[in-house]
């Protein structure tokens, strides 16, 4: 087994989510929580990651299917975040060396502060180097309790707390790195004797401290990155969180977003520079825009979709697994699927591309130049060639393809026929 390991912790139910769902499959942007924590700990350097499931563990498999090499454990019954980490036990086998150690439930955390952890780990020799947090309100979390000369000295959960150590604004976002095999000496001595009556990891560090190994509690996270998500209300704070990032990251790759709080972007689209997206706006999945294109207001872009540069979609028009090229544009009322629009197309008012005949979907294409007109329907699969017409109100049928340069009219659509005289 390749180390450094991550443990991702994602066996809980969460039942402050009042859901069906096993929590960490909730999506913040677009994509699940646990998604985020699996793509920190790579970037943090992970070479293995593991997964402990247990409630709804065969959805948090499949949420996770198309991830590479990730391993899973399975913790039988809820007993404690450390209990969940003593399952990885079997797998982790005769691996001696760094593990992080994280919950699924914070998907706001940066890889960068996971890497400082490690590398401060191993550059102190430390068994535990626990990463912390000051923030303005701690509740929820567990607070960090310090001798007089700032010494770590353990974890206490807010529900074992005095009303002293409530006021700790320090906290553990449960972000830690340990080294194995000292980290099982630990959880073999945790016992149930708090609030929950469970097995806790946050224990496992003063354990470590009192079997003489080096503990060093560092407050290396920031407040914004250490999100936990315990109910609705912080699952939609941890969406707002992480549209401010994303839409930052985009403004400073010289996107312009006229409204950023009522735009919505998928963490994973890539938009080109001068592009402007105007307010009410939502790109959802893996969409890519070029330079310089127009989008909104009320434009949504869909899994799957591409504008090329100076690329126009505007208002009320949905865009689904199409492509626009270079200077096409669709500015009001239309639903474009499965269409390929060439360069500088023009798409009317309330065109429409009937790409579903109740069982499948088929592709449109439409060739340079060519002009949509307004209200007309395009029943796929079909074929416009490049510079044709389509008139208004026209609706071409099904593999009634319309050749280059021509024009048709009508319902169904049928060659304007050569003006007489
Ligand atoms: C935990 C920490 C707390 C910390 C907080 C925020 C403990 C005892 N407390 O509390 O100090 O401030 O996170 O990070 O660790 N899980 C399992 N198996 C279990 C129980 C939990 O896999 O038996 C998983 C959950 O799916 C979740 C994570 O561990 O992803 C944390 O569990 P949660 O119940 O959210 O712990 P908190 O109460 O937030
Ligand atoms: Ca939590």
């Amino acid at each position: 087994m390749q180390g450094p390991v991550a443990i991702i912790l994602a066996a809980g139910h969460g039942k402050r989510m009042r859901s069906e769902r096993a929590k960490v499959l909730h999506e913040v942007c677009g994509r699940s929580m646990i998604h985020y924590v699996v793509e920190a700990a790579r970037g943090a350097g992970a070479r293995t990651i593991i997964v402990v499931v247990g409630s709804g563990a065969e959805q948090v498999r499949e949420a996770l299917a198309d991830e590479p090499e990730i391993r899973f454990a399975t913790q039988e019954r809820q007993l404690g975040t450390g209990d969940a980490v003593r399952a990885c036990r079997p797998l982790v086998d005769r691996y001696e060396g760094p593990v992080l150690v994280l919950v699924g439930d914070e998907p706001l955390i940066r890889p960068e502060p996971l890497a400082d952890l490690l590398a401060r780990r191993e550059s102190e020799h430390a068994a535990c180097l626990l990463g912390t947090a000051i923030v303005p309100d701690p509740s929820g979390f567990g607070r960090i309790l310090r001798d007089g000369a700032g010494r770590f000295l353990r974890i206490v959960e807010e529900r074992d707390c005095s009303p002293e150590e409530r006021a700790i604004r320090e906290v553990n976002p449960s972000c830690y790195a340990f080294e194995l095999p000292g980290l099982w000496d630990a959880l073999e001595r945790l016992d149930t004797g708090n609030a929950q009556g469970e097995y806790y990891l946050t224990d496992a560090p003063a354990l470590l401290h009192s079997m003489g190994r080096r503990v060093i509690a560092l407050p290396c996270l920031a407040p914004e990155d250490i999100l936990g998500v315990n109910t609705r209300e912080h699952l939609a704070q941890a969406h707002a969180l992480l549209q401010a990032r994303i839409q930052g990251r985009l403004m400073d790759q010289g996107v312009s977003i006229v409204d950023p709080r009522n735009t919505y972007i998928d963490g994973r689209a890539e938009i080109g520079r001068d592009t402007v997206i105007y307010p009410f706006s939502a790109i959802t999945g893996r969409v890519a825009i070029g330079v310089g294109c127009r989008v909104g207001p009320f434009a949504h872009l869909r899994d799957g979709t591409i504008l090329e540069d100076g690329a126009e979609v505007g208002a009320f028009v949905e865009v689904n697994r199409s492509r626009l090229e270079v200077g096409a544009k669709a500015r009001h009322l239309a639903y474009l699927g499965d269409a390929h629009l060439g360069p500088s197309v023009n798409v009317g008012a309330g065109v429409i591309t009937a790409n579903f005949d109740g069982r499948q979907k088929h592709p449109t294409a439409v060739g340079a130049g060519a002009l949509l007109g307004s209200g007309s329907i395009l029943v796929a699969p079909v074929t416009v060639g490049a510079g044709a017409v389509v008139g208004a109100g026209a609706v071409v049928t099904r593999n009634h393809d319309v050749p280059a340069g021509q024009t048709v009219v009508g319902v169904p659509a049928r060659p304007l026929p050569p003006r007489s005289g």
